[in-house]
């Protein structure tokens, strides 16, 4: 028997893209110049990225994962060494440790900001620790000062998983300055988006040119002979063509996120037990998710009960990160037992809920959703 499945009225998240007509001068003349991959349009991204977030270097790639993948191996942590990363974040982060032999160290967050808890990442350091490697959390950038005291305190590279940041800063400093580098993403989900593709930012003039020639194989002065060991990562000059046309237009989209959320937090405040992510005064998140946290005990719902309910009124929404990754299939023979010390990723796991948001979408659909939620919550 088909089982009836509700029409998704809205998607959690819908990359905002140009019309054609927007570009069509620009796409005819990738197509023309036969310069189809890392062209004039990816030098031209490369510079106004690094126009805006006041970094020396942009090196844009295929995708977040592969920025992430060769800044590690660029930074030639010694094989098998731990690395101290939160649990609470997209899989993405520990796959590139495990794609460079080396050993995710899973840290709890702050209940508050949801970033890497730098207290317990100080605690988890070993002789066998070679570097931290915290996460820009749904947008918000973490502790950056404890972070980068503690590398330097005790000799650790430090660099970040930014795919979520762009454009978010941390005490007026744009992320994409801080460690030695770091990667971001610009995937269909994020808020500036190329349809696929990364951004890997540094300040370190010799760690630039060396990623740049490891996007490319890692091909040596000839252009022939491989030095070192990268990948193929370049990015086609039609998505540097769309990621430019997105990046333009960065402050708008975090201004209607800004009201988005805001319109959530406004009309969700009625309910008890829903509380949202804090973004630290001395800090701003370019919103790349609304994820909201569900207390069972004060809530007239639970998270999965909210997420079910919502799935049938057509509105998509997600658990988000969802599992903590020290309880995935991947990840959980790494150290079994590791639970024990991440209560807050277990938590926060156990009770996010994102909501649908995306840069062009509606007020409306912001107001529609909101009073689905609290007609649910009247009803239960
Ligand atoms: C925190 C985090 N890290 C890494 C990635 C991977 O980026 P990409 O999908 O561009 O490879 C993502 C994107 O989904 C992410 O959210």
């Amino acid at each position: 028997m088909a089982i009836a499945v509700a029409p998704v009225r809205y998607p959690i998240v819908c990359p905002t893209l140009p019309h054609p007509a927007e570009i069509h001068e620009e796409f005819a003349a990738i197509l023309a110049g036969g310069r189809v991959t890392v062209g004039q349009q990816v030098s031209l991204l490369e510079e106004e990225v690094c126009a805006r977030l006041g970094v020396r270097h942009t090196i844009a790639v295929s995708c977040g994962t592969a920025g992430l993948m060769l800044l590690l191996k660029a930074l030639e942590l010694p094989r098998g060494s731990e690395v101290i990363t939160p649990s609470f974040t997209f899989a993405a982060t520990a796959q590139a440790l495990l794609w460079n032999d080396l050993a995710p160290v899973f840290c709890d967050s702050d209940p508050e900001t949801f970033t890497l808890d730098a207290a317990q990442a100080e605690a988890l350091i070993t002789r066998r620790t070679s570097a931290i490697f915290p996460v820009c959390i749904f947008g918000v950038p973490g502790e950056m000062e404890a972070y980068q005291r503690l590398a330097e305190q005790y000799g650790l590279a430090l660099l970040f998983d930014s795919a979520q940041g762009i454009g978010s800063t941390y005490r007026g400093t744009a992320v994409g300055n801080f460690g030695r580098g770091e990667a971001f993403s610009m995937s269909p989900t994020k808020v500036v988006t190329a349809m696929e593709g990364g951004l890997i930012t540094t300040n370190d003039d010799e760690l630039a040119a060396l990623l740049r020639r490891m996007r490319d194989y890692g091909k040596g002065p000839d252009g022939q002979e491989m030095h070192w060991l990268g990948l193929s990562a370049r990015i086609e000059e039609v998505n540097a063509l769309i990621a430019r046309w997105s990046f333009a237009r960065l402050d708008i989209w975090a201004a209607n996120r800004t009201r988005i959320m805001e319109m959530y937090k406004a009309r969700l405040a009625e309910i008890p037990g829903i509380s949202f992510q804090m973004i630290p005064a001395h800090a701003t998140s370019t919103r790349n998710y609304v994820v909201i946290q569900i207390d069972p005990h004060e809530a007239p719902f639970t998270r999965d009960a909210l997420y079910a309910y919502l799935k049938e009124e057509g509105i998509e929404t997600k658990r988000y990160f969802y599992p903590a990754l020290h309880s995935q299939v991947l990840f959980r023979d790494i150290e079994p037992g590791c639970a024990g010390r991440l209560p807050v990723a277990e938590q926060l796991a156990a009770r996010g809920l994102a909501l649908p948001m995306y840069s062009h979408m509606p007020l409306e659909g912001v107001e529609e959703i909101s009073d689905a939620i609290v007609a649910y919550a009247h009803r239960i």
